[in-house]
């Protein structure tokens, strides 16, 4: 590998070469047994930082440096001392001071990650786990994998991305990992106020309308209203959204009849999608779940201990 790997903030500047080889050593480290898995990562400490609520990133996290033997703080925000003003920076610098070996960090703020990683006193490894409306690049890496593991090909897939574009890490770090990827067509569909002015500039087909835009998708990711982060109003009526851009069997009809169906969670029942798409053959949510602890266990081996699977 010719570049060193020592934080993953983003997919935007992560290589072609890195990508894969994440993704490759998923699948090794998938088909391992568990005593061998336990040697990875054994004697090193990691503390999840999660500023914002998770229910998949914080546990997924968890389980994966469990599983590779490796000790795990989960740090309690709440009864921290930023409650009494301490600051992001000071909080990492004092938990680096405890030789702590791999940080993972989830933020509100857009690029909190990279200010850490640049003023931090110590050179510990950073895992970006959701900054903002800027990038979840585990997020990208384990539906990447999930979606070479249904389609194999990325050159021959017509991609689409649904919903609220505009407050979405998971699909900035998704579009970039596409494009690496060389994935064929990547469209983005959702009303007017929610995609970016500027999102053709990284290679994607705008559509306004989900019945064009979903024609022949051979992937279909949905995405929630991210309301938490908007400010001001978006939508007329959630009716009117659930109407329009909802995903529903009568839309699902209309793209390739073996794609599949996407979705990083949480999911909004009757907004974004039905529960009967959500559980029809073509669904592979949940193993978007499975798959992003195998992801993240090779994404913390190759940080910590890259010549273990050699
Ligand atoms: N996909 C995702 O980031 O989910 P959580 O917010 O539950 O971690």
């Amino acid at each position: 590998m010719s570049e060193d790997f020592r934080h993953l903030l983003n997919l935007e500047t992560l290589s072609k070469e890195r990508m894969l080889a994440i993704l490759d050593l998923a699948k090794t480290l998938q088909n391992n047994n568990k005593e061998n898995l336990k040697q990875i990562l054994q004697g090193k400490t990691i503390v999840n930082l999660f500023f914002e609520s998770s229910t998949r990133t914080r546990s997924s996290f968890e389980i994966a440096a469990k599983n590779l033997g490796a000790t795990i703080v989960n740090f309690d925000i709440g009864s921290s001392s930023a409650k009494k003003g301490e600051t992001l920076l000071d909080t990492i610098n004092n938990l680096g001071a405890m030789n702590v070996d791999l940080f993972i960090i989830r933020h509100p703020s857009s690029g909190a990650s990279e200010f850490v990683q640049k003023h931090m006193r110590s050179q510990i490894p950073i895992i970006n786990a959701g900054d903002g409306c800027h990038e979840h690049p585990s997020q990208g890496l384990l539906d990447l994998y999930t979606i070479r593991q249904y389609k194999h090909d990325f050159t021959k897939l017509k991609i689409v991305i649904v919903g609220d574009i505009l407050h979405s890490r998971v699909a900035r770090s998704l579009i970039h990992g596409l494009n690496t990827l060389s994935a064929s067509e990547i469209r983005v569909i959702g009303p007017k106020t929610l995609i970016p002015q500027t999102i053709e500039k990284l290679g994607t087909h705008v559509y306004y309308n989900l019945h064009h835009g979903i024609k022949d998708a051979d992937v279909i990711i949905m995405l929630r209203l991210q309301r938490e982060r908007m400010q001001g109003v978006y939508l007329p009526s959630e009716t009117e959204y659930q109407r329009l851009y909802g995903l529903d069997q009568a839309k699902l009809a209309l793209a390739n009849e073996d794609a599949i169906i996407m979705h990083p969670g949480p999911i909004n029942y009757n907004v974004e999608i039905t529960p009967s798409v959500v559980e029809s053959q073509q669904s592979v949510i949940l193993n978007q779940v499975s798959n992003g602890v195998m992801v993240r266990m090779a994404i913390m081996t190759l940080l910590l201990n890259p010549r273990a699977m050699i």
